[in-house]
């Protein structure tokens, strides 16, 4: 008797399976992205509680005015970081929509800065930000884009490696695409030719293991960051030469006034849930 052949899915269900693994992936990101928001600001929060602890202790042991000041200024300063620190997670948790929308890319950039930063001085990165005042409105989700910018400013950071070196972010309206395009530009070694290709490939990489900052090796980011850009649309793109460094571009489409009436309809469709 003929042995029954396992029953094969048809074209369409493969179709379905796909998306429904790459849904899965990107929720797995944003739950990581969102372990090394947490992460970092916990870390950042507890360097300027110790501050704060330090020059005040300073404080009380020194009685002559000018060490007394010379605390104060420095509480006071570390008591500004904290401030940005938790309006930036409040300002992050508020943008927590799930819809594309018209999206102003430029505050991600800064809010995103302000949660590297500490790990960017500490590797001797220099960021340096060319951002075009009237780049625009883009079409997306904030979230997912700062997710796409953290897995390529990390990436770009564990390039550079231990020597440090440069970083440079730009946004600029491309009006030839009727794109917002947003580049991270890194002085690292470059990629091979060989591997260029490869980058996006889940699973691929080149890295041992996580970093000491218990970032990276898992291959997954930048195939993430693809679906993430298809899906609104997007490009996402890598330009690289050995010794020079690389450069990764995304492009996501203009808002246009139709959009914004998009966007509020499904806002309403939304709340009225
Ligand atoms: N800016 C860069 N410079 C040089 N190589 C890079 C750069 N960005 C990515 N790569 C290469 O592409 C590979 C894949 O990157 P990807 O972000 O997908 O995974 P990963 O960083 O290895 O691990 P993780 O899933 O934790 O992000 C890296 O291992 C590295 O070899
Ligand atoms: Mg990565």
């Amino acid at each position: 008797m003929p042995a029954t052949q396992p029953e094969q899915p048809t074209y369409q269900e493969l179709v379905q399976q796909n998306q429904l693994l790459k849904d899965e992936l990107i929720h797995a990101q944003r739950l990581t992205s969102m372990g090394e928001l947490v992460g970092t600001t916990t870390h950042e929060f507890n360097n300027v509680l110790m501050s704060v602890i330090n020059y005040a202790k300073l404080g009380l042991r020194n009685k002559d005015e000018a060490a007394r000041d010379r605390a104060f200024d420095k509480i006071l300063s570390a008591g500004q970081r904290a401030a940005t620190i938790t309006n930036t997670v409040l300002a992050m948790a508020r943008n927590r929509s799930t819809g594309i929308g018209p999206t102003d890319i430029a505050p991600i950039i800064e809010e995103t800065l302000v949660l590297l930063e500490r790990e960017m001085q500490k590797f001797r990165i220099d960021v340096q930000t060319d951002i075009e005042p009237d780049a625009g409105l883009a079409q997306a989700n904030g979230n997912q884009v700062q997710q796409v910018l953290l897995n390529l400013l990390v990436n770009a950071r564990q390039a550079i490696g231990a020597d440090g070196g440069t970083i440079r972010i730009r946004l600029t309206a491309n009006q030839s695409t009727n794109t917002v395009d947003l580049s991270v530009q890194d002085s690292g070694p470059g990629i091979p030719q060989d591997q260029l290709q490869k980058v996006f490939e889940p699973y691929f990489t080149t890295k041992q293991g996580p970093d000491e900052t218990g970032k990276g090796g898992t291959g997954l980011g930048l195939s993430a960051c693809r679906h993430i850009i298809e899906a609104h649309r997007g490009r996402i793109r890598v330009e690289s030469k050995l010794g020079k460094g690389t450069t990764f571009t995304i492009r996501l489409p203009q808002a246009s006034s139709a959009d914004e009436s998009d966007s509020f309809e499904s806002d309403r469709i939304a709340a009225a849930k």
